[in-house]
């Protein structure tokens, strides 16, 4: 078996919310290979996002590790962790974190001089922006944009570097099922054509089937797809 390109080893996360204590995961391990693209799902406040803040080094575990392309998050000073996140993980957030003031041309490209890879492509972004239906709106800022419209922006920002991995937290949550194809489509394409590997969060069972496989999630645990009530009720 090839070496996993992500390995996450027993990671735990604790919030501290006054005296309260949220254990958000509790142990998880699982590997992803390259190239695979992986749908993560689970009840509200399973610790999906958490798990993707720690994968893509946001967050410090309070236990456990995460090995990505070979290295240790954790062994990684935050500089170093920092610059590993802006050149190969490109990150879809819950709730899009655009910049206000910038239009969503800027908030696009923005990603990519952060990253410091100044070798813009130009084709790269046309084609994206193109693929996402956002040419006519890239003067337009978030408030100028419908929610769909800032959920493509912020999959745009995410893609716009190539990264080598795409986490991507429900970026199909606020679409109907029109533009949920075109995200799902573009996710695919970038999975298949680039070999981008991708982790989705989604609520959405068929957007789930996009993955080659599904972990389930509950009480910060990865569980069996029939211990996942939501899962099975369908
Ligand atoms: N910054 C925080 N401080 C304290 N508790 C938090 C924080 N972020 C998340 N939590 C708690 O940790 C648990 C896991 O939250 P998380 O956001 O990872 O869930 P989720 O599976 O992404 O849920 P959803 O599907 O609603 O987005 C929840 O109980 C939540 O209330
Ligand atoms: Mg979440």
């Amino acid at each position: 078996m090839a070496e996993a390109f992500i390995e996450a080893r027993n990671l735990r996360k604790t919030y501290h919310v006054g005296k309260i204590e949220v254990e958000a995961l509790r142990d998880i391990s699982f590997s992803v290979q390259k190239g695979e693209f992986v749908s993560v799902v689970g009840p509200s406040g399973s610790g999906k996002s958490t798990l993707f803040y720690l994968l893509g080094g946001l967050t410090r575990a309070d236990g456990g590790s995460v090995v990505l392309d070979g290295e240790n998050l954790a062994e990684l000073s935050d500089a170093e962790r920092t610059r590993m996140r802006k050149r190969k993980i490109g990150f879809v957030f819950q709730k899009f974190n655009l910049l206000p003031t910038l239009d969503a041309r800027s908030n696009i490209e923005i990603a990519r001089e952060i990253s410091g890879k100044t070798d813009g492509d130009p084709a790269h972004f046309t084609r994206i922006t193109d693929l996402l239906g956002l040419s006519k709106r890239l003067g337009h800022r978030p408030s100028e944009l419908s929610g769909g419209e800032q959920q493509r922006v912020a999959l745009a920002r995410a893609l716009i570097n190539k990264p080598a991995v795409v986490l991507a937290d429900e970026p199909t949550g606020n679409l109907d099922s029109k533009n949920s194809d075109v995200v799902l489509g573009m996710l695919r394409r970038s999975n298949q054509e680039l070999g981008q590997t991708v982790l989705m969060i989604t609520h959405n069972p068929e957007a789930a089937k996009y993955g080659d496989r599904i972990i389930h999630m509950r009480d910060g645990q990865i569980v069996r797809p029939e211990d996942d009530p939501q899962w099975v009720a369908r």
